[in-house]
């Protein structure tokens, strides 16, 4: 942090400017802010002291803004105590200005959650409901630490499964309370609203504790302030703080004194913390992705394969994670900070339309299908790959504030092909990696793509671009050089205007220790509670995200064909199904969605009895503790996609295996995990007869033979590891960047 902050010199001059700004606006936030938090709104007046500062600085003519999350009728009874403010309620949708309440301009159907938020609610004492005209909000302030854990989960769950459909709604995760909101209603329209009321010179001074405030502080320019109350220990905006509400009358009280103090003021009772827009931090690592891993918020969703390998790098180098954060936002675009925990993270909302053109639509409807060789399913619409150049645009400007020139920048994935190319255009000089996640396809797949040309000639300003395997990096390398003028390919190389790009096969691995099995006896290692659930069964397991690339159709129809052709497995087998949700606002995700349930329906109608349920199919996610177990348990472990970069479930349940009795994997031939993991029993998803043998054998195979073909498994699944792998990455970077005048 203190790497961030500004010079302590400019700190008495930025706050003495402030306080003299011949037009001020200051906005707050109340609870916790404000005011301390008690255990219910209702109970949160405005003490005298607090209506005292805010109507002293009225009278020293500045525009004091209320910026809360409360419901209008939580306002109504303060508003007589500071009669010259501005009164933004329920987030900035509604908002009290001239005599009179004026409705937010969107209409919200959030009823059927509300009444599932409620039903659960009903069930912990303590819990409530509060329902506001754009938002729906549960609260645990007063529910006992006992209650709160079960309760959390519950409500996340239907909160987030109810998202799934509802793109033009989010999550807010607050102090004690899980809200689901309209994105319109957010705090940064204040600010746009107060903005347009003042002169242009006009500076805004804006307070606030919790994530939603953080909407009012992206809004702010280089010459406001943002200030956050409390400890500066996550992600913010903010370019300041004080550590309570406390501290925060005292800065407001300062601003009353110091705005017509006949002299200079003392020094304004704040700290510097990031100067979110002003100088930046120059990192000499920094990692681009579409998101940034959820880590750091406690109840994020859990974390994959991808930030336990790059997390330890960023870390060590003192680099930092850049990407979305998850939220569309207008204006969008502005940097909040998360120094820690590592990684440290620079993230930003997109703004209105990039989630459905951009994510959902180039990025979901026409890279994915077409990198994982569906053309069946791509399709290519003009406005979203202008919306496509102009998001790798935006990224890029925004790398480029993280690093020097000569820094290193690290891309992943499909949905920033674009991204070196700017970055050279903006003047980056240092390396520039990228690595695809996903699979490449041959050339006349590729070329279905109308702007492949300008893709190869972007990824060329990429110094390394790595591959999982071998076959997607030979699939690039032929596919490339064809109709980009003055292009040759020179081995692993593609060279141009003696400049080379070199193209290298990275299979990324998995953090071993995580899965590996606890020694015998280890009280981890007691299985049973898991194994009386089976009843004696044998357990065939399949873990993917919901997407179609993972052939869970495909794969439930060779276990129903398992039990047709090889009826003495019937009451002796169960299939467990996780696949957690995943782009479901993306049509093909929806209808994958019903055609899955659709088919673990049949299944269990076709041949269920009343003491045996062939397939549990679960539509959720499970940390890495729990899945642990979980492949430990499993007789198969099923990971049988129609096409995968690498799969790392894959490496996961081998790793998870015990030595002496493991389970088998059956691995579809598609997956990149496949070219390493070729002592795995492999199959043809496509061919729902042969999975269907195949899986007869595996149910069937032999002591002896598990234990040899894992004593070849467990080294290709356990090495290179997730770190390592990254550390290979980002070392060949280094040498092919300080070799690439020398190309030829
Ligand atoms: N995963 C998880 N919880 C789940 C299911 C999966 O954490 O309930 C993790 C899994 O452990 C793996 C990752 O999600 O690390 C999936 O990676 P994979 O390469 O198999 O597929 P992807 O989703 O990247 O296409
Ligand atoms: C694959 C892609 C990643 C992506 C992940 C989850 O692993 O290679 O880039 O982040 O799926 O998909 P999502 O759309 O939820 O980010």
């Amino acid at each position: 942090m203190s790497e961030a902050a500004p010079v302590a010199s400019d700190i008495p001059t930025t706050w003495f400017r402030l306080a003299r700004a011949p037009a001020l606006a200051v906005l707050v936030d109340l609870d916790g802010t404000l005011l301390p938090f008690a255990p219910t709104v209702e109970e949160a007046g405005l003490d005298d002291a607090a209506a005292g500062v805010l109507r002293g600085l009225a009278a020293v003519g500045a525009h004091v803004v209320v910026v809360s999350g409360r419901p209008r009728a939580a306002i109504d009874p303060l508003r007589d105590a500071v009669p010259a403010a501005w009164w933004f309620a329920e987030h900035g949708a509604w908002r009290h200005t001239d005599g009179r309440w004026q409705a937010p301009t969107v209409a919200a159907e959030l009823g059927d959650l509300a009444r599932r938020l409620a039903s659960l609610a009903e069930r912990v004492p303590g819990a409530r409901l509060e329902q506001k005209s754009l938002a729906v909000g549960l609260h645990w302030r007063r529910v006992a630490e006992a209650d709160r854990p079960a309760l959390i989960a519950g409500a996340e769950q239907l909160v987030d499964e109810w998202l799934e459909a509802q793109p033009a709604f989010e999550r807010l995760d607050g102090a004690a309370v899980l809200e689901v909101r309209h994105r319109a209603a957010h705090k940064g329209t204040a600010v746009a609203w107060v903005r347009a009321r003042l002169p242009a010179d006009a500076r805004l001074i804006a307070l606030g504790d919790d994530a939603t405030d953080e909407d009012t502080f992206a809004a702010l320019t280089d010459d406001d302030a943002a200030v956050l109350v409390g400890a500066p220990d996550r992600r913010s905006h903010a370019d300041w703080w004080v550590p309570d509400p406390d501290g925060a009358r005292a800065l407001l009280r300062w601003l009353v004194e110091a705005r017509v103090a006949p002299g200079p003021p003392p020094p304004a009772p704040v700290r510097p913390w990031t100067r979110a827009r002003a100088a930046r931090p120059q990192h000499p690592l920094v990692i681009m992705s579409n998101r940034t891993p959820t880590v750091g918020s406690g109840r994020g969703k859990e974390v994959g394969g991808l930030v336990s390998a790059l997390t330890p790098i960023v870390e060590r180098t003192g680099g930092v994670w850049l990407g979305w954060s998850g939220a569309e936002r207008a204006p969008g675009l502005a940097l909040a900070f998360d120094p820690e925990p590592p990684p440290a993270l620079a993230t930003f909302d997109y703004p209105p339309g990039w989630r459905e053109a951009f994510y959902g639509g180039f990025c979901n409807q026409s890279l994915w299908p077409l990198l994982h060789g569906f053309p069946g399913r791509v399709r290519y619409v003009d406005e979203e790959w202008t919306t496509y150049v102009t998001a790798n645009a935006a990224y890029a400007r925004l790398a480029a504030r993280l690093t020097p020139p000569t820094g290193t920048v690290w891309i992943h994935d499909y949905h920033l092909l674009l991204a070196a190319a700017a970055l050279r255009q903006l003047g980056h000089a240092g390396p520039i990696g990228l690595f695809l996640h996903v699979p490449f396809p041959p050339r006349d797949v590729w070329e279905t793509l109308p702007w492949h040309r300008e893709v190869i000639d972007a990824l060329l300003a990429c110094d390394l671009i790595g591959f999982h395997t071998r076959r997607w990096a030979d699939n690039f390398l032929a596919a490339a050089p064809h109709g980009v003028a003055g292009l040759r390919r020179d081995g692993d190389r593609l060279v141009r205007d003696g400049r080379a790009t070199t193209v290298g096969v990275f299979p990324i691995g998995i953090e071993p220790a995580g899965f590996r099995p606890p020694p015998a006896g280890d009280p981890a290692d007691d299985l049973d509670g898991l194994r009386a659930l089976l009843a004696g069964r044998k357990l065939v397991l399949g873990v993917d995200r919901l997407d179609y690339s993972k052939g869970i159709p495909e794969r439930l129809e060779a276990f129903r064909r398992l039990l047709q052709l090889f009826p003495a497995w019937r009451r002796q087998v169960s299939f467990v199904q996780v696949s957690v949700p995943s782009r479901a606002e993306v049509p093909e995700y929806a209808e994958l969605r019903r055609r899955v349930e659709e088919l673990v329906g049949r299944i269990n109608g076709e041949f269920g009895e009343a003491d045996w349920v062939p397939v549990r199919y679960l539509y959720r996610s499970y940390p890495p503790a729990v899945l642990a177990p979980l492949y430990r348990l499993a007789a198969v472990g099923m990971v049988t996609p129609l096409r995968d970069g690498m799969n790392l479930v894959a490496k996961e349940f081998v790793a998870a295996q015990r030595d002496d009795d493991p389970g088998v994997l059956l691995l579809s031939r598609f997956a990149g995990a496949a070219e390493a993991l070729d002592a795995a029993l492999l199959t043809n998803p496509y061919h729902v007869d042969g999975v269907a043998a195949d899986l007869d054998r595996a149910l069937r195979m032999e002591l002896d033979e598990r234990r040899a073909r894992h004593a070849r498994l467990i080294t290709a699944a356990t090495s290179p590891t997730a770190t390592s792998w990254a550390d290979d990455f980002l070392a060949r970077l280094a040498e092919v960047a300080a070799g690439r005048s020398t190309s030829g």
